[in-house]
C-alpha cells in the first residue's frame, strides 16, 4: 500500500525524508489557493520566491510581480495574495513572479521530492484523484503560519487522508491527527476555522471575501506542478 504523511509546519520539515515521494504544497490561506485561481485563469506560469528583492527582479524579464507580508501587498509589487484578483481571465497569458509569508517558503523547502504540487481546498478532488494515479507515496506539507501549526491548513491535510484512506496509510500519527480536524469540520469548514488565527488576521485587514473564496471545495479541477523553477499546468 501507498503511504502518505502529514507535515503540519516548515519548521518540522527537516525530519521527513522528501526523496522519491510526490510532495503537495498547502497553504489554503491563501498563497496556494492565489496560484491555482490564477492558473485556472490562464496565468501562464508562476516562479515561487522566498525573498522579496529576487521576486521584484524579474519584472526585469517582463514578470507581473505578486506577493504580500503579514497578508498586505508588498510595497511597490502590481498585486497583493488574493486569489480573486486573477478571477475573468484578467491575467491571461501573463508570467508571474510571487513571493509569500509561507507558501513559497515551503515550496522551496521541497526541492528534494519527486514531485511539487499544489493542493487547497479550492483543488481538493483534483488533487485526491492525481495522487491516486501516481505510484508515489506522499507528503502533504503544511505552509502554516511563520513555523507555527494552522488549523486551514492541517483541515486540508485531514480531507485528502480522508479521500486517500482506501489506497493509502498513514505513516506516523499526523495524518490521523489531520484527519480528526477535518472529519470534526467537514461539515461547516467556515464556522470551524472562524476563529483560527489565520481568518482572524485576514479580518483585520478587511479580506473576508477571499477567506469565503478559498475555504469552498472544487471551485476548480486543475493541480499545478512545479517544472524546474515555474509552477504551471501540465
Ligand atoms: C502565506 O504565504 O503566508 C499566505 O498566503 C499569507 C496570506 O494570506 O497572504
Amino acid at each position: 500500500m501507498k503511504k502518505i504523511d502529514v507535515c503540519l509546519s516548515p519548521d518540522l520539515i527537516e525530519l521527513y525524508d522528501l526523496n522519491n515521494k510526490v510532495v503537495v504544497i498547502v497553504d489554503v490561506l491563501r498563497a496556494s489557493s492565489t496560484m491555482i485561481t490564477a492558473l485556472a485563469n490562464g496565468v501562464s506560469q508562476i516562479r515561487p520566491f522566498s525573498h522579496v528583492s529576487a521576486c521584484q527582479a524579474m519584472r526585469r524579464s517582463g514578470y507581473l510581480i505578486a506577493g504580500e507580508r503579514g497578508g498586505d501587498i508588498i510595497d511597490g509589487f502590481d498585486l497583493g495574495n488574493s486569489p480573486l484578483s486573477f478571477l475573468n481571465e484578467k491575467y491571461f497569458g501573463e508570467n508571474l513572479a510571487m513571493t509569500t509569508t509561507n507558501g513559497t517558503l515551503a515550496i522551496k523547502l521541497s526541492q528534494k521530492a519527486f514531485k511539487v504540487i499544489i493542493g487547497g481546498i479550492i483543488n481538493l478532488d483534483a488533487v485526491a484523484a492525481y495522487l491516486k494515479a501516481q505510484d508515489k507515496d506522499v507528503v502533504v506539507f503544511c505552509a502554516a503560519w511563520k513555523g507555527k501549526v494552522n488549523l486551514e491548513d492541517t483541515l486540508f491535510a485531514g480531507a485528502l487522508v480522508d479521500l486517500l484512506t482506501d489506497e493509502f496509510e498513514a505513516e506516523c500519527d499526523a495524518p490521523i491527527v489531520a484527519r480528526a480536524v477535518y472529519r470534526e469540520a467537514k461539515d461547516d469548514i467556515i464556522g470551524y476555522l472562524k476563529n483560527s488565527s489565520h481568518v482572524n488576521r485576514l479580518k483585520k485587514l478587511g479580506i473576508e471575501k477571499d477567506i469565503e473564496f478559498c475555504l469552498t471545495p472544487n471551485k476548480f479541477s486543475v493541480v499545478p506542478e512545479l517544472e524546474g523553477d515555474d509552477i504551471l499546468l501540465k
